[in-house]
């Protein structure tokens, strides 16, 4: 699979999984994304900057076992044609899904940014499904804490406790805010980091006692420098290190923006996406293998091609 382009499903046709994540249940990886197979259309940020947008189809599933052959699983969560109060409505926003597993409740949370096609909501929604394959209930959609909430992840930390990251504060500040424990809700606490940063895309990872946090700038779709962040802990003084792209075009993460780390056997992958704002169904993905240094440093060269683990 040829990094920085749009790959196929084992049918043969375009992966529409955009600003994705890949969790491995059992022997079988998910690959969860925006199904942005529509027509390119304008819409206008509140700014009044014009930006480009598809109407919401759904959160597309596809599963693999070796990260390379990816079978389409269909939608798990599909838009709402007829109620246009609903916040999954077709000309809404529906961005960067994550779905995190549920010990306790043996069920799979799907968190995902939920906004109107200017991002004035600035929401996310959370959905649930008994199945990695969904079909996923929505629940809700908020606005957590009361702070806008724009790009998102959601990270299950080693004790199962899971935390939102969000761009907040007019994509000025990261915002770290506690899930309750059924991860379906925010319980209240929450914490600002990288205050006046602007960092947007957030992607996260642990790794022998430090977590790192991947971001993009933000320059809506257009591609920017990477920087990381590390912390010893998840909720606490983040620090911006660098960029860990290495290489030709590593300003501009190799025309990429992080969405998700996964962790397979062992070793962390960051996903980008290389979003094409003038059709946007087209965007390609790439999969670039992170090297950890012994003194915290994220080192992420390019390669021409996913090969799997
Ligand atoms: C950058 C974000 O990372 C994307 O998810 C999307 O919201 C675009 N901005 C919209 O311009």
């Amino acid at each position: 699979m040829k990094n920085g382009q749009i790959w196929q499903d084992t049918d043969g046709n375009d992966i529409q999984a955009h600003g994705g994540c890949i969790i491995k249940h059992g022997d079988t990886y998910y690959w969860y994304g925006e199904h942005k197979g529509g027509d390119n259309k304008i819409a206008r940020f509140v700014t009044g900057q014009e930006v480009s947008r598809v109407d919401v189809i759904g959160v597309a599933c596809y599963t693999s076992k070796d990260l390379l052959n990816w079978k389409y699983e269909g939608l798990v969560l599909e838009s709402e044609k007829e109620d246009i109060a609903s916040p999954i409505h077709t000309s809404q926003v529906l961005e960067r899904p994550k779905v995190i597993y549920n010990e306790k409740n043996n069920n799979f949370v799907l968190w995902m940014h939920i906004d109107r096609p200017d991002y004035s909501y600035a929401g996310v929604g959370i959905a649930v499904s008994d199945s990695p394959l969904g079909p996923f209930k929505f629940l809700r959609a908020k606005v957590p804490n009361k702070q806008d909430s724009r790009d998102m992840t959601v990270f299950k930390d080693k004790d199962g406790t899971a935390y939102l990251f969000h761009s907040s504060n007019r994509n000025k500040t990261m915002n770290i805010a506690r899930l309750t424990d059924d991860y379906t809700d925010v319980d209240g606490s929450f914490s600002s980091v990288l205050v006046d940063q602007e960092r947007e895309a957030p992607a996260l990872f642990y790794h022998e006692g430090m977590y790192y946090m991947v971001t993009s700038g933000c320059t809506s779709w257009d591609p920017n420098a990477a920087l990381f962040a590390i912390c010893p802990h998840v909720v606490g003084k983040w620090k911006l290190i660098d960029n860990p792209c290495e290489g030709k075009y590593a300003r501009q993460t190799f025309f990429g923006q992080s969405s998700y780390i996964f962790e397979a056997e062992g070793k962390f992958y960051l996903m980008l996406d290389h979003w094409k704002p003038d059709n946007l169904k087209k965007s390609g993905y790439s999969i670039l293998p992170i090297e950890i240094t012994s003194d915290n440093c994220l080192i992420i060269p390019w390669q021409d091609e996913w090969l799997g683990i």
